[in-house]
């Protein structure tokens, strides 16, 4: 195994002992997540009554192949954990996700969750953000969305994708992304919503190259 999969998957079973019996868990998307998905089935084999909340298809997916009962977030006020990775993490304990796609369903799930823990290798830690942030907009007029975006400064793509909620992605360049973008992208027409995890963090759990794992908090 790449020590980068090691690093994901030490991070994603650590994160998982903060699930306790009878807990409602919120279930990230992409290839960190997917450990303490693996790791909840597990526990779910020993005896744990575990609903699941799933971000994406493919997490709900691949949460029943591991035998994880899964829960309509309509049918919960409140999620206790969520363990869900991320493409870049700052200093601050912000992040951009996206990157597979999932992020409308993820920010969703983020938003309801008591806890929401990140769970990532060291190479997602930042001092500043370059990964493109993605975008998601709705289908119809997305050229003219992708304009309003240039306006903002940004450099839009559209991605050969559409996601679970039938909309596009476009995956947005920059020089330079302020925090104040997750609010001022998410007023244009057009716009369903977009990367920038702001404040969202309730912790991170990262593993190191050198076998170590580590949990980074925000900065007071
Ligand atoms: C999914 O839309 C993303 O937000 C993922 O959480 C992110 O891309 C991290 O994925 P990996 O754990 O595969 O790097």
């Amino acid at each position: 195994m790449e020590w980068k999969d090691e690093a994901k998957k030490r991070a994603a079973y650590e994160a998982t002992k903060h699930i306790k019996d009878g807990m409602v868990v919120g279930l990230g998307t992409g290839s960190t997540a997917k450990y303490a998905i693996e790791r909840i089935g597990m526990l779910v084999s020993e005896g744990y009554d575990i609903v699941g909340i799933p971000t994406s298809k493919k997490t709900e997916e691949i949460a029943r192949q591991h035998g994880i009962k899964i829960g309509d977030i309509n049918e919960y006020d409140i999620i206790d954990v969520t363990i869900d990775g991320a493409d870049q993490i700052d200093k601050n304990l912000n992040l951009i996700k996206g990157g597979g796609g999932a992020l409308l369903r993820e920010k969703i799930v983020a938003s309801c969750s008591k806890l929401e823990i990140i769970v990532a290798d060291e190479s997602k830690l930042v001092d500043k953000f370059s990964f493109p942030l993605p975008v998601e907009v709705v289908k119809f007029g997305w050229r003219r969305t992708e304009e309003k975006l240039k306006e903002l400064g940004l450099r839009p793509k559209r991605r050969d994708f559409v996601t679970d909620n039938g909309n596009y992605i476009l995956d947005c360049d920059y020089d330079r992304l302020e925090y104040e973008m997750e609010a001022k992208i998410n007023t244009l027409p057009g716009v369903v919503e977009n990367g920038l995890f702001i404040n969202m963090a309730s912790f991170a759990i990262i593993g190191y190259r050198d076998g170590s794992t580590k949990i980074m908090e925000a900065r007071k």
